[in-house]
């Protein structure tokens, strides 16, 4: 079976490699084709995930290639997982809005808008090509940001779904604290993709969140950046994300003293990249358990695993509402526990969400829409529109004077701009 994975020259690849090579029961993959722009890159990536399948004794060929076509080919699922414009673009989405008073982040706010607007169409036409040469394969999205981009494939006809890894990084993390095998833990997770709450943690089909809460509130807030009275009163773990909602002020202050995220990233690519080149280098380094897409191998080679063996377990993904959250179009995208069979995954019910939630994800929803819209059809007044819509800018002047400075920033990679 062929997996293809575009932005295969991406320093994550060898996550995902490692993923095939321990779960190859689960998913017998025997030729993982890597496609990317960057031959250069490429050509590490390649060898260093050809070196660790031979160490763990996994028959796969490494297929690389700059072309989707020759990737995609026969391939049964293809993984998008590309960043349009580098850690130079992010670094931009990252300090730019910090202008105006407003999160700079890479999926949030005003960057996560600017990223839309580069990514949406370039990914719309890797999945034309993808589709051209093989249309029964699932495109699993883990390119961000992902609600949106989601929403962009489905809109189009894909076969589409949209994967991120706070889920399970948050299964995983209950399942320690618990001291359980994370196959016993299911989450009550709800929202918009880095936009979530777990509103309950079922062990063997109990929910253990008011103890989880009551004995690892400090913990489990620390890591978030949030308070643990938070956590304690709601009665809920929101995703760290949710920090750029509840903390904002305190993260701006934060970002304006601190080197951007993509510029750690950056420095820390820099360093796999030396290891990737190092013929010793056979497993996966442990720099990269750094990064924030730590289990994302497992989610997606679980969620390709149901997708084509018709498993239809349950697995956190992003999908179309439906009737779902029935204070959202049926046409939004939302990230829910859904049940994933060959026929694509199916989102489980959802205990109707209390106000305080339903709002910020209406709210958000509609920022998403708009974003779109933009992305498809550009315009500096549509990207007014979404900046204005968006809970965290919201101000005439705001979204007014973050136009001009992202449209500017981000001119070589908008065609009409
Ligand atoms: C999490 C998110 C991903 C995001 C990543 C960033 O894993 O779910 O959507 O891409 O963080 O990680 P990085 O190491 O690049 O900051
Ligand atoms: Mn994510």
């Amino acid at each position: 079976m062929r997996i293809a994975v575009v932005g295969g020259g991406s320093t994550y690849t060898p996550e995902l490699v490692d993923g095939i090579a321990r779960l190859r029961e689960e998913l017998p993959v025997t030729e993982l084709a890597l496609i990317d722009p960057d031959p250069a890159r490429l050509e590490l990536v390649a060898g260093v995930s050809r070196r660790m399948l031979a160490h763990a004794g996994h028959p796969a060929r490494v297929l690389a290639t700059s072309s989707v076509a020759e990737g995609a080919e026969g391939a049964r699922a293809v993984l998008f997982q590309l960043r349009v414009g580098g850690q130079a673009a992010r670094d931009v989405d990252e300090t730019l809005p910090l202008r105006c008073g407003c999160v700079g982040q890479e999926t949030t706010g005003a960057g996560g808008l600017a990223k839309a607007l580069r990514t949406v169409p370039v990914v719309l036409e890797i999945a034309s090509a993808v589709r051209s040469i093989a249309p029964e394969a699932w495109i699993v999205d883990f390119t961000n940001p992902v609600g949106i981009v989601t929403r962009a494939l489905l809109d189009a006809g894909h076969r589409a779904i949209g994967l991120c890894n706070v889920a399970i990084g948050f299964q995983r993390r209950f399942a320690a604290l618990l001291g359980a095998d994370p196959a016993r833990i299911s989450l009550g997770h709800a929202g918009l993709n880095h936009l979530t709450w777990e509103r309950a943690v079922h062990l063997d089909g109990q929910d253990v969140l008011p103890a989880l809460l009551r004995d690892h509130a400090p913990e489990l807030a620390e890591s978030l950046g949030l308070r643990p009275e938070l956590l304690r009163r709601l009665g809920v773990v929101p995703s760290y994300y949710l920090r750029y909602f509840y903390a904002h002020d305190a993260v701006v202050r934060e970002q304006r003293t601190k080197p951007s995220r993509a510029a750690e990233v950056a420095a820390m690519e820099g360093r796999l990249l030396e290891l990737y080149a190092d013929p010793s280098v056979v497993t996966k380094p442990d720099l990269l358990s750094q990064r924030g897409g730590a289990f994302y191998s497992e989610a997606a080679v679980a969620l390709i695993a149901s997708l084509l063996g018709d498993r239809g377990d349950t697995q956190v993904v992003n999908v179309r509402n439906g009737g779902t959250l029935p204070f959202l179009g049926e046409e939004a995208v939302i990230e829910v526990p859904a049940a994933v069979t060959a026929s694509g995954a199916v989102p489980l019910p959802v205990p109707p969400l209390e106000p305080l939630y339903a709002g910020l994800i209406a709210h958000v929803s509609a920022y998403e829409s708009l974003a779109l819209e933009a992305a498809l059809h550009g315009g500096a007044d549509r990207v007014r529109d979404a900046l204005l819509a968006h809970p965290l800018i919201g101000q005439d002047e705001s979204a007014e004077e973050l136009t001009g400075l992202l449209l500017e920033a981000n001119r070589a990679h908008l065609p009409w701009a």
